[in-house]
C-alpha cells in the first residue's frame, strides 16, 4: 500500500464522525519509514497533520506527509495547519486533492510553497471524489450531500402489496448498508416508512451489535405522526423530528420527551425539504442516506435533492400493481422528461446486484 493510500484509508476512519469536519488522514515518513500518523478529530479537536506532527519533535525535520487534503491555511475553530508544518521542518507535501472550501482552496499549497516546501498534489481519482463528495458539496453549498438508497425487486419494487419489505436482499447487501450507514452522518426516512416498517435506523454488525459510529436518525413527519413508542425514539442514538411550523399538540408532546424538532414552513401542507436540508447543513450534518420510501423519494427527485443513488437489487419478482416502487408519485410525464443517472458503477454484493450512479 502507498504512502497516501495509507492516508486515504485513515480518512476514511472518520467519515461519518467528524463532521462538519473534512475526514482526513496523515502519514509522516522518514527515511523510508512511516514516523507517524493522524486522524482529524471532532470539531475544535487537532486536525490530521497536527495529530500526525504532536507525536514528534525534531523527528519531523526533512520528513514527507502524505495527506488526503490541502492542509487549511486560516483560523478557523483550529489555527493554521500549514503554519504548524513549516515549523516542524517538514521538507515535502503530498496532497491527495486541494479543498473546495474558498477559505483554503489552493492557498494551502501556496503558503507551504512559499516557505520552501515541495509540494505535489496527486492526480485525478475517482476513489478521492468519492472521499471528498459530502465535504464538497457541503463547503461550497452549505447543504448536505444527500444518498438515496433504496432496496428492489428485479421488477422494482420495494415492499410487497401486504406492506412488507423486511428483507428484499440478502445478509451481504445489508452488511453494506449498515457500512454505509456509519460512515454518513444522518440516515432520514419519511413517517410512511416509520408506520410501515418500524425501522432502528440504527449502523450494526451482522449479529446485530451496534458499530461504533451511528449516525443522527431523522424522520420527515408534518404533522408529528409518529408513535413514542417507535424504535427510532426508543432504540440508540439521537433522533431529529422534521415538522411543520404550525401549532400541534404532538409536537409539544415530543419536545416535552426531550426530541429535538425542526421546524419549517409549509410546502403544499408537506415539509418544505429545501429548508429542512438548509436546517440540517447550518447543524454541520454534512451527508445523510436517505433510505426511503418512494413518497419522500419522489419530492426529493422533483426538486434535484438527491445528489447520488445507491441501489440494491434482489433477484426476485414481487409484482402487484399497488406495491410500492422507489420512486412513486406522479412520475415524469414522458421518457424524454425521465431523470437521468450518470456515472454508473455496478457491482455483485453477495447474491443482489448494488448500483452507484449521481443524479446531477
Ligand atoms: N425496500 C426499501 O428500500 C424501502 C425503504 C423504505 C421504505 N420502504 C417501503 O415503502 C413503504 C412506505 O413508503 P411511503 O412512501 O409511505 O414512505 P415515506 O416516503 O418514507 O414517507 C412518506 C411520508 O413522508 C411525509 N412527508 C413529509 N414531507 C414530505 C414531502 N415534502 N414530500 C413527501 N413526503 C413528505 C408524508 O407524510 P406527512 O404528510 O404526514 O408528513 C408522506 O406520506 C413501506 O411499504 C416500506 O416498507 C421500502
Amino acid at each position: 500500500m502507498s504512502y497516501m493510500d495509507q492516508a486515504l484509508t485513515l480518512a476514511r476512519q472518520s467519515l461519518g464522525e467528524v463532521h462538519p469536519n473534512p475526514p482526513v488522514g496523515a502519514v509522516i515518513v522518514k527515511n523510508g519509514k512511516v514516523i507517524s500518523e493522524g486522524i482529524t478529530q471532532l470539531p475544535g479537536g487537532p486536525h490530521a497533520e497536527i495529530m500526525a506532527l504532536a507525536e514528534l519533535d525534531y523527528q519531523a525535520s526533512g520528513s514527507v506527509m502524505y495527506s488526503s487534503l490541502e492542509p487549511c491555511c486560516h483560523y478557523g475553530r483550529t489555527p493554521p495547519c500549514t503554519d504548524a508544518i513549516i515549523k516542524a521542518g517538514v521538507a515535502e507535501v503530498h496532497i491527495a486533492v486541494l479543498d473546495k472550501n474558498p477559505k483554503v482552496f489552493s492557498r494551502g499549497k501556496e503558503q507551504l510553497e512559499k516557505a520552501g516546501i515541495k509540494v505535489i498534489v496527486s492526480e485525478f481519482s475517482p476513489v478521492v471524489e468519492q472521499l471528498y463528495e459530502a465535504y464538497f458539496k457541503f463547503i461550497t453549498t452549505g447543504l448536505p450531500f444527500v444518498t438515496f438508497k433504496f432496496a428492489s425487486s428485479l421488477d422494482g419494487k420495494i415492499a410487497a402489496t401486504d406492506g412488507s419489505s423486511s428483507w428484499i436482499t440478502g445478509q451481504d447487501a445489508r452488511d453494506e448498508v449498515h457500512l454505509l450507514r456509519s460512515e454518513s452522518d444522518a440516515v432520514m426516512v419519511g413517517i410512511g416508512t416509520v408506520i410501515a416498517d418500524n425501522p432502528k435506523l440504527t449502523a450494526r454488525d451482522s449479529d446485530g451489535r451496534l458499530l461504533d459510529k451511528q449516525p443522527i436518525k431523522i424522520i420527515v413527519d408534518s404533522h408529528c405522526r409518529i408513535s413514542p413508542n417507535a424504535n427510532v425514539l426508543t432504540d440508540d442514538g439521537m433522533t431529529l423530528i422534521t415538522c411543520l411550523e404550525e401549532q400541534n399538540v404532538n409536537k409539544d408532546r415530543l419536545k416535552a420527551q426531550g426530541i429535538k424538532v425542526i421546524e419549517t414552513p409549509s410546502f403544499n401542507g408537506t415539509v418544505d425539504l429545501l429548508s429542512m436540508l438548509s436546517q440540517l447543513g447550518s447543524m454541520g450534518i454534512t451527508s445523510v442516506l436517505f433510505e426511503g420510501g418512494g413518497t419522500l423519494a419522489s419530492s426529493l427527485i422533483q426538486h434535484s435533492l438527491i445528489d447520488k443513488i445507491i441501489g440494491f437489487i434482489a433477484p426476485c419478482f414481487i409484482g402487484g400493481k399497488n406495491a410500492p416502487t422507489p420512486f412513486d408519485g406522479a412520475g415524469f410525464s414522458s421518457l424524454s422528461a425521465s431523470q437521468q443517472v450518470r456515472d454508473i458503477s455496478v457491482q455483485q454484493i453477495g447474491s443482489d446486484i448494488m448500483i452507484k450512479g449521481y443524479l446531477h
